[in-house]
């Protein structure tokens, strides 16, 4: 895993950010880094930031600007016809590996309550961040409320503690060993490839998700991978694939 700090500059509002470093095991620095990855904040916003190396811009998650962009054609979506969401019907989904949240946003948008669980300390901080700023104006597009809020966990042991209420659908999008595509991956995608490495115990998530989901999981694959395991379906987009796997 790779290592990441926080530079948290000793003449910013420093309290909160300490607490939450502190509580994820990143360790605090006073003076910008010169090599590796860190977290700063910048204009309030939390950023992972690369200090050697290319230039690159900040990751920092935004999720109004996800639901913005992919909402036209979202209905009918390879997203939304996997987890049969073509019409607005009322669901309790757990997006069991939300990333930067995009699918979690998609899926609220398209009309599920959704509880988003992240494993990594980074990745995790940099959603709770974005779903933060997305609930502090005083108004907000009905599907935000949808959103729950991230939990820092790791899935299978968070669905092992029997979750307490009823999960209708349990969708996955594991970081796969092959690239997704022959193309380079997207940018953010590149981000928690090196940040969180493959997610090599997929195949259990799988098996614990079957066992809680209430009506179905769904694994988003690359086009060309090899299924975790034969699903009852599957939902083909041009780079790639949904694994539907119907419970009863
Ligand atoms: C390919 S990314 C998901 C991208 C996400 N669908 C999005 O829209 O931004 C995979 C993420 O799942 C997380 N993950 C993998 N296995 C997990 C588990 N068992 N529990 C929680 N998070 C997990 C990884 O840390 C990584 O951030």
């Amino acid at each position: 895993m790779t290592a990441v700090t926080w530079w948290i500059a000793e003449t910013t509002a420093v309290g909160d950010d300490e607490a939450l470093a502190r509580d994820h095991q990143i360790a605090v620095r006073r003076t910008p880094p010169s090599t590796g990855l860190y977290l700063a904040r910048d204009q309030g916003r939390l950023g992972l930031h690369r200090a050697d190396g290319p230039r690159t811009y900040p990751l920092i998650c935004d999720l109004a600007a996800v639901a913005a962009e992919r909402a036209p054609g979202a209905r009918q979506s390879p997203l939304a016809k996997a987890c049969g969401l073509t019409r607005p019907t009322a669901m309790h989904v757990c997006d069991a590996t939300a990333g930067l949240g995009r699918d979690s946003v998609m899926l609220a948008w398209l009309g599920a309550s959704v509880t988003p669980l992240e494993r990594h300390p980074v990745i995790y901080l940099l959603l709770h961040d974005a779903w933060q700023r997305l609930h502090a104006g005083s108004s907000y597009p009905e599907w935000v409320d949808r959103l729950g809020a991230p939990q820092s966990v790791d899935a299978g042991q968070w669905l092992a503690g029997r979750p307490v209420a009823p999960i209708d659908t349990i969708y996955m999008d594991p970081m796969f060993a092959a690239a997704r595509r022959k193309a380079q991956p997207q940018k953010a995608l590149a981000w928690l490839g090196e940040l969180a490495g493959p997610d090599m115990d997929a195949d259990d998530l799988l098996a614990a998700a079957r066992q809680t989901a209430a009506k179905r999981v769904v694994v988003k694959q690359h086009a060309r991978g090899t299924p975790l395991a034969p699903p009852s379906h599957q939902v083909k987009a041009k780079a790639v694939r949904f694994d539907v796997y119907l419970i009863g």
